[in-house]
C-alpha cells in the first residue's frame, strides 16, 4: 500500500474516533440536560466516562501510584490487598505487580455498572459501598489508592475517610491518592483568558481544571452546578472561545454537562490536605508527572503517623 493511503486510512481513523468521540458528547450532554438537577455521579461528565488528563490519570500517574505502592506489597508478606477508592478504568486497569489483589469500591451502582471492568491478569472485583464505611476487616489491606477521591467529598468527610483508611490498613501500609490540590496563591480568570488566547489548553479539560481552582470558595469548596453559571456569565459567547482556544464548539458545549449538578468538589491547598489528614497520617511523598498543570494533580504518599502507631500499640 502506498504511504499516501497508509496516511489517508490513519487520518480516516483519526476523524472516525473524533466523530464517535462527538457522538459520545452529544449522548452525555443530553443525559446531562434532560436529568433533573443531581448530585448523581453517574449524570457527570466524569462518571459517564468522558473524562480526560488531567481529571482522570494518564499512564505517567500510573507509574507513580505503582512506584509508591511496589515496596509495600513486597513487604507485606501475606497482606496483598490493594482497596481502590472508585472504579477509575485508569486504575483498576493498572499493570498491578504480580501477587497484588484488587478490590476497588464505589458508592454508585450505575457507575459501576458502566465503568468496572475486571483485570486481565491479577485477582479483582469490586463492592458497592462508601469509603467512610469500608466492607473490609481492621488491618486488612496492604494499601488504599484512589484517584481524586478526597475531592470528590465535603471537607467534613476527610477525617471520617482517613480514619476509616486507618482502620483497614495493615502495618507498614500506606495510602495513595492523586489529589487535586490548589495553589497557595490564587489565580484570577484574566491570566487563563491569556492562555486560551495563547492555545495553550489542548482542549477545555485541563482549562476547566483552572477554572475550578480559580472560582471556588475561598476554602476551595465548589459545587458543579454554580461553575457552568460562572463560565456563562464569564464566557457568554461560546464561538468566540472555541475559536479563541482553536477548540471545536463541542469542548465549550461540555460545560453544560454540570448543568443544574449538586456534586460538590473539594480543592484543599497541600498545606490545608496535610492538615485534615492530621494526626492519623503524615505526608511522605508528593510527586507529580511531566503533563501541563500536572503540579496541581500530585500522587501523594500518606503513610500512618507516628502518633497513630503510638496508639495502636
Ligand atoms: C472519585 S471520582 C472519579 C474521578 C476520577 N478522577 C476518574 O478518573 O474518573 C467519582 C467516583 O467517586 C464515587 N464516590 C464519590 N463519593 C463516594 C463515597 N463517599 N463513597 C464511595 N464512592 C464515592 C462516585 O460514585 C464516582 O464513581
Amino acid at each position: 500500500m502506498s504511504t499516501e493511503r497508509k496516511a489517508d486510512r490513519g487520518s480516516n481513523a483519526t476523524n472516525q474516533s473524533k466523530h464517535a468521540e462527538r457522538r459520545s458528547i452529544r449522548a452525555a450532554l443530553t443525559v446531562a440536560t434532560n436529568s433533573p438537577a443531581s448530585n448523581d455521579w453517574s449524570k457527570s461528565a466524569l462518571g459517564l466516562g468522558l473524562a480526560r488528563p488531567p481529571w482522570t490519570p494518564c499512564a505517567e500517574d500510573g507509574d507513580l501510584l505503582l512506584d509508591a505502592l511496589r515496596p509495600h506489597l513486597t513487604d507485606s508478606g501475606a497482606v496483598s490487598l490493594v482497596a481502590l477508592l472508585g472504579v477509575t478504568p485508569a486504575l483498576t486497569q493498572l499493570g498491578w505487580p504480580d501477587g497484588a489483589r484488587v478490590l476497588a469500591v464505589d458508592a454508585s451502582p450505575a457507575i459501576i455498572r458502566s465503568q468496572w471492568r475486571a483485570h486481565p491478569t491479577v485477582p479483582s472485583a469490586v463492592t458497592c459501598a462508601r469509603w467512610q464505611a469500608l466492607p473490609l476487616p481492621d488491618k486488612s489491606v496492604a494499601a488504599v489508592a484512589g484517584d481524586g477521591s478526597l475531592n470528590t467529598l465535603a471537607y467534613t468527610a476527610y477525617q471520617d475517610l482517613f480514619r476509616e483508611v486507618a482502620r483497614v490498613l495493615a502495618p507498614e501500609s500506606v495510602f495513595i491518592l492523586r489529589c487535586f490540590v490548589r495553589p497557595d496563591t490564587r489565580g484570577d480568570v484574566e491570566d487563563i483568558t491569556r492562555d486560551v488566547a495563547k492555545q495553550a489548553f489542548p482542549n477545555s479539560a485541563p482549562f476547566r481544571l483552572r477554572l475550578c481552582m480559580t472560582l471556588c470558595e475561598a476554602d476551595g469548596t465548589l459545587v458543579l452546578g454554580t461553575l457552568l453559571e460562572r463560565f456563562n456569565g464569564l464566557f457568554p459567547d461560546r464561538a468566540k472561545l472555541a475559536s479563541l482556544a482553536d477548540w471545536p464548539i463541542d469542548e465549550v458545549d461540555r460545560f453544560d454537562m454540570d448543568r443544574d449538578s449538586k456534586i460538590q468538589l473539594t480543592f484543599p491547598t497541600l498545606s490545608e490536605l496535610a492538615a485534615h489528614a492530621e494526626p492519623l497520617f503524615a505526608i511522605r511523598e508528593v510527586r507529580h508527572g511531566s503533563y501541563d498543570l500536572a503540579e496541581l494533580c500530585p500522587t501523594i504518599t500518606f503513610v500512618p503517623s507516628q502518633s497513630r502507631q503510638r496508639l495502636a500499640r
